[in-house]
């Protein structure tokens, strides 16, 4: 049976990469049953709409969603990104946001599993004596224990899965309570793995080793923000943000999980068909591994790795990918 897949192309190159993603996804021989939904800055734009309950209601029947990337220049900025990504993000329980970088040609071969629905993410915080010149604003950061476990969980079966290797990105030496938090948490459940090797950095020192030895990580679990920092980092040194993917994950599967490139709408390149499609491609193929596609899904991997379909044009890169696809 088809799969059952909600498109958002979204804004800006959104749709003309996650065109390129259906592409290679059809060559792979997997047939998706597609419902389209058209959501955005430029609906926002149009009629007001932003992400109405009843769409998200009509998600949970789905097996999952594919978005482009969503923001345009003319909304307030934020808007968009809280009000359809992160309520998506939420709403669906999407608590790890996994984010592969793959770069042989550094030796880069490590995936960051950052939490999704906590931390400085959640909203908490307010305003006090607003536009006076004694003006507070706080911004909380939520972390539960079962936030924190359930994500560091994942990434120990992660690391089990691949080099037994798993740092703690954090910064505990200033955070003294949402760091003991997910130190302590870590520190637990890594006794159930025997067999992963555990280390932990401070955030900043991730920072340099990202740039200076990346070749030293296997898996990295961190909270929401560290986790958004560190990833733009991640991309930047793995060959570019225009590789990136990301899988937004409901490990438990008790709602859809949702599939989007790293990078955002680039209004900048937009309609020039010069955006590469290579992380909305890559993010297509998570889609297919978490659907129980593997050969699929590998076989797409296989063909984005191969560095003649880094050619010039959205379009040309998308052919030439979904034309090495078995
Ligand atoms: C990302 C993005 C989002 C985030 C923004 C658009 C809210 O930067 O997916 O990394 O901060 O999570
Ligand atoms: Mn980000």
């Amino acid at each position: 049976m088809a799969h059952r897949i909600g498109i958002i192309g979204g804004d800006g190159i959104g749709p003309e990469v996650i065109a390129e993603g259906l592409k290679a996804i059809s060559a792979a021989g997997v047939a998706l049953d597609t419902v389209y939904y058209d959501l955005g800055g430029e609906r926002y734009g149009r009629d007001g709409t932003v992400l109405p309950d009843s769409i998200i209601e009509e998600w949970r029947s789905l097996d999952a969603l594919y978005l482009g990337a969503v923001g345009t220049p003319a909304v307030p900025p934020g808007l968009i990104e809280r009000g359809l990504l992160l309520k998506m993000r939420f709403e669906l329980d999407l608590y790890v946001n996994l984010r592969p970088f793959l770069f042989p040609e550094k030796n880069i071969d490590f995936q960051v599993v950052r939490e999704n629905t906590e931390g400085t993410y959640a909203g908490e915080g307010g305003f006090l004596r607003k536009n006076t010149p004694h003006e507070i604003a706080t911004q909380g950061s939520v972390n539960t224990r079962r936030g924190a476990e359930r994500c560091i969980r994942f990434a120990f079966d992660l690391a089990a899965s691949r080099r037994n290797h798993l740092t703690l990105v954090h910064k505990t030496n200033v955070l003294t309570f949402s760091g003991d938090l997910w130190e302590r948490t870590f520190n637990e459940v890594a006794t159930e793995y025997p067999n992963v090797e555990t280390a932990y950095n401070h955030i900043d020192a991730a920072c340099i080793h990202f740039v200076q030895a990346p070749e030293q990580y296997d898996v990295i679990v961190t909270d929401n923000l560290f986790g958004d920092i560190l990833t733009d980092l991640g991309g930047a040194v793995a060959g570019g943000i225009g590789l990136a993917a990301s899988a937004n994950l409901n490990p438990d599967r008790t709602s859809p999980s949702m599939f989007e490139p790293v990078h955002g709408s680039a209004p900048d390149i937009t309609g020039q068909g010069i955006a590469n499609p290579t992380a909305a491609i890559l993010s297509g193929a998570m889609m297919l591994d978490f659907l129980g596609e593997t050969a699929a899904a590998e076989s797409i991997k296989a063909a984005c790795a191969d560095p003649e379909t880094q050619v010039e044009g959205t379009v040309a890169i998308g052919d030439a990918i979904a034309q090495r696809i078995h």
